[in-house]
């Protein structure tokens, strides 16, 4: 651990990450697919995309704060679900303590390894993140917990495909952690003695179920059982939508559409919101980064849906940015992992102070005194640099 555990970048969070976590844990944060052109596009159309500050007239107080789905959020960063176990015991609530913390929306992913009562009792701002999977009542079942529990909107993940194989190689995960596979694992783990240490103080070893998963009176699934049924489960029309949507009731969000056909199709369905999503490059590899398809798809559906982002965000820079394009927030994956992995719930608090910091500073040099302010006019946007999918030529 270095001696000051406050970190000033995303970048140096990754950096602590990586050597504080075994290679295998290390890697499935990364993950990322085939070639990584999407991974590596959602990162650089960032860094494309420049600003147009001014340089007078700044505004010494700058609200920051919006709402997503009705529910209030102090700056417009949402914690996307991930499906991510052994990061830190703490797990999810970690992160759901610290998303409260800075009055920041938790994401909860039905893959994550705490349950959803105890996710939403550390953050009463908890929206429960679904795959197409399983039969019907199990999804009625598993949204009732979720509302019983007190989550405040369902996010659909539809964007995934089974794709895998990555150039750089996948990490070996096992399928359940138990005495055997902690011998077999032990030359990877030992190395990060930090990592194991952090588990065997609380007295349990990292688990690798699905407890949201979990059936009345039966056991919860391993992750890769979970994984199983959701392979199986025939993919879902634009009716199934609906219907999920209908069972819900409440506020739902699409979470994966790239094309404004799709988009035009959620609002169809019934959606509230949907996030501009490629899942974080960890689907189809070559499709294009989301912030280069957000602006067709803001402008195509958004006065009728919130319009929100994901993929690639890592400053408050790039949140400004996304804003000016038409979102209305952005969720963020990897970056609050790095954090979680570098410092527990008080690097997930670190990640959203950088990035509300850069934020704050983008929309005070851009010469505004809210996020709801900013607009293309802000940027400078590359020739080419947007791209509408299912939707015409561009
Ligand atoms: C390791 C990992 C696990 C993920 N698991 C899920 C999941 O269970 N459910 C989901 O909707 N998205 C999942 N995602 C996608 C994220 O919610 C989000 O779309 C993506 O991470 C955004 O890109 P970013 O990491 O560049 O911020 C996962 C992403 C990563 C990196």
């Amino acid at each position: 651990m270095p001696r000051n555990p406050w970190f000033e970048t995303v970048a140096e969070a990754q950096r602590r990450a990586k050597k504080r976590l075994p290679g295998m844990v290390y890697g499935a944060l990364v993950a990322g697919s085939e070639r990584g052109r999407t991974i590596d596009d959602n990162m650089q159309a960032f860094a494309d995309l420049g600003l147009a500050p001014r340089v007078a007239g700044h505004h010494a107080q700058r609200d920051l704060s919006t709402t997503v789905l009705g529910v209030e959020t102090s700056f417009p960063v949402v914690i996307s679900p991930t499906g991510v176990q052994a990061v830190h015991p703490d797990g999810e609530v970690a992160v759901a303590r610290a998303a409260a913390n800075r009055g920041v929306i938790m994401g909860l992913s039905s893959f994550a390894s705490k349950p959803v009562e105890e996710v939403a009792e550390a953050n009463p701002n908890t929206f429960f993140q679904m795959y197409w999977s399983g039969d019907r009542d199990a999804m009625i079942q598993r949204m009732e917990r979720a509302r019983k529990a007190g989550a405040k909107a369902l996010i659909a993940t539809l964007d995934w495909s089974f794709s895998n194989g990555r150039d750089w190689g996948s990490p070996a995960i096992p399928e359940r952690i138990d005495l055997k596979t902690m011998v077999r694992m032990a030359p990877k783990v030992l190395p990060r003695p930090g990592w194991l240490w952090r588990f065997l103080k609380t007295g349990r070893i990292p688990d690798l179920t699905a407890p949201n998963l979990q059936p009345p009176g039966g056991t919860a699934p391993t992750f890769f059982g979970a994984y199983g049924e959701w392979m199986q489960t025939p993919p879902p029309t634009w009716d199934d939508v609906k219907w999920l949507r209908e069972e819900w009731g409440g506020p739902f969000m699409l979470k994966g559409v790239t094309r404004v056909d799709d988009a035009r199709k959620a609002v169809d369905a019934g959606v509230s919101a949907l996030s501009v999503s490629n899942h974080g490059g960890n689907n189809l590899d070559t499709t294009p980064a989301t912030i280069r398809v957000l602006p067709a798809i803001a402008e195509a559906v958004g006065d009728q849906v919130e319009v929100l982002l994901d993929g690639g965000v890592r400053r408050g820079g790039d949140v400004a940015k996304a804003l000016a394009l038409g979102a209305r927030a952005v969720l963020v994956g990897r970056a609050y992992l790095w954090g979680l992995a570098a410092n527990g719930q008080a690097g997930v608090e670190n990640v959203l102070d950088i990035l509300r910091g850069g934020l704050d500073s983008a929309v005070l040099g851009l010469g505004h005194s809210s996020v709801h302010d900013l607009s293309p006019d802000d940027l400078v946007i590359p020739p080419g640099f947007r791209l509408t999918l299912g939707g015409g030529a561009d």
